[in-house]
């Protein structure tokens, strides 16, 4: 277990601006509960002129690490010792290991994903493709996930195609490789998992990163999951499933990444369940 010192209070942090609205509070309080630590963990509004030295604070005995959100996992990564392998692939940290005055980065996102893929029943073939919608930090973990799932081909479909672009070249993999491409131009018979990690849609719920017409083009086993869980059914996820196509929302990555980041931090494998249940009916409007 990575606790300093069973004895001294725990403490892990969100590092995020804004960070009043975050889930993490919630989800975590359930898990120290769960694990049996005391423990807090507090969502604090970093500006992004003050992430150094709020990473420089969790090098204190008794501090865990931290969460980071928008718009410090892309700037902290030449602020830490050390990064894992993930990590330094997507280019972007969402947890911040502390252990013995050194910080450690890693992605939880892209394990998350996976996960909730695996819950979701995913069932992943050889010789698969994916797309993947959107260009910021939560497609490049996407993208990351993809790759380590097999998928043959990742597609990057995205509202500002130059992003797409540079996304796609980003990720030196000849032989599976990542394209960016116009919708229209993805061979979507050959799709077997879409993947929004674009905000279309969030707070949105008639908003849509992907026409239907292009859904009714994927095979009937396809999986179509949306990072957004905000509303609880998005669009496409409604337009996918009256396809008869199966489709999930984010909760379950939001929940998974969660997890495997308390995991890194207190050494306890916490149950996701915790985490789902934290979440609770109203964190989240239907
Ligand atoms: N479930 C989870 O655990 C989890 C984890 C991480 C992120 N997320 C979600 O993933 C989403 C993206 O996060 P991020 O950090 O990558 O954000 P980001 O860096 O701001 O990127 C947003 C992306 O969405 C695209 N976009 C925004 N509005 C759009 C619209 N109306 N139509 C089409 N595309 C649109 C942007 O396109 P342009 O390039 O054209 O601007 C950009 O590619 C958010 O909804 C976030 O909540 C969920």
């Amino acid at each position: 277990m990575n606790v300093p010192d069973a004895a001294a209070p725990l403490h892990a942090y969100l590092f995020a601006d804004p960070a009043a609205h975050s889930l993490s509070p919630r989800m975590h309080a359930a898990a120290f509960h769960a694990a049996g630590l005391g423990g807090t963990y507090e969502a604090r509004r970093v500006p992004a002129a003050e992430l150094g030295a709020a990473l420089a604070s969790l090098r204190a005995p008794g501090v865990l690490g931290a969460n980071l959100s928008l718009p410090h996992k892309e700037a902290a990564l030449p602020l830490l010792d050390d990064l894992s392998a993930a990590a330094r692939a997507i280019g972007a940290v969402n947890t911040v290991v502390h252990r013995d005055g050194r910080l450690h980065g890693d992605n939880t996102d892209a394990p998350g994903l996976l996960a909730a893929l695996d819950d979701a029943g995913f069932d992943w073939t050889p010789g698969a493709q994916a797309v993947v919608l959107g260009a910021g930090g939560a497609a490049r973990a996407a993208v990351y996930a993809a790759l380590v799932l097999g998928e043959q081909k990742v597609w990057v479909v995205n509202r500002t195609p130059a992003r797409a672009q540079a996304l796609a070249q980003s990720f030196p993999a000849p032989d599976r490789p990542v394209a960016a491409a116009p919708a229209a131009d993805v061979p979507w018979a050959e799709i077997s998992l879409v993947i929004n990690a674009s905000s279309a849609g969030l707070d949105a719920p008639d908003q849509t990163p992907l026409d239907a017409a292009f859904l009714a083009r994927l095979p009937a086993h396809a999986l179509v999951y949306d990072m957004v869980y905000k509303p609880r059914d998005t669009r496409l996820m409604r337009d996918a499933r009256a396809l008869g196509l199966k489709a999930e929302n984010g909760l379950g990555m939001l929940a998974h990444q969660a997890r495997l980041a308390f995991a890194q931090w207190t050494g306890a494998e916490v149950p996701v369940s915790v985490f789902v249940e934290a979440l609770g009916a109203d964190g989240v409007p239907a």
